[in-house]
């Protein structure tokens, strides 16, 4: 069961793991426009990926005897001065989740809401991956600034595919 609170804590979150999607969605986008494909492909992974989580909102408030209720979702942004920017950006946004996701976990314990806290431990983690995968971007892109090394990164980043989690 969840509280009020708790379930529109809940709502709030997934709309916000939408929201980031449309953010990642909209650099793919600004990527593909500056000729880094590369680039464009990892952030298309990223907005699949946060649609995933949002998805798992989605279906943990349903099951929970909530009801998952989709909200407005503001414009992002839809350039950026640089890839570093973005990328710049992009942590600082994880960093955002990582807090708003702490302050979801306090209210379970708050609540004594076992079940939500331990719904809540996979995103927990995955925090910690995402923070550090975006964050090595973000130093890469300071050692090579705007020169070769940016086709190369790029030539690397275009690796990435996503694939939902079998666990999830
Ligand atoms: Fe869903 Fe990137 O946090």
């Amino acid at each position: 069961m969840l509280s009020q609170k708790m379930e529109a804590a809940l709502n709030d979150q997934m709309n916000w793991e939408i929201f980031s999607a449309h953010i990642y969605l909209s650099m793919s986008s600004y990527f593909a426009q500056e000729g880094l494909g590369g680039f464009s492909k990892w952030m298309y992974a990223q907005y699949q990926e946060e649609m995933f989580h949002a998805m798992k909102f989605f279906d943990y408030i349903n099951e929970a005897g909530g009801h998952a209720k989709l909200g407005t979702i503001d414009a992002p942004p839809h350039s950026w001065g640089s890839a570093l920017e973005a990328f710049e950006e992009s942590l600082a946004h994880e960093k955002g989740v990582t807090a708003r996701i702490n302050d979801l976990a306090d209210l379970a314990v708050e609540e004594k809401n076992h079940a939500v806290g331990i719904f809540l431990q996979w995103f927990i983690a995955e925090q910690v991956e995402e923070e550090d995968s975006v964050g090595d971007i973000v130093g890469k892109l300071k050692l090579v600034g705007d020169g070769g090394g940016l086709f190369m990164l790029d030539r690397d980043l275009g690796q990435r595919v996503f694939t939902a989690p079998t666990a999830a």
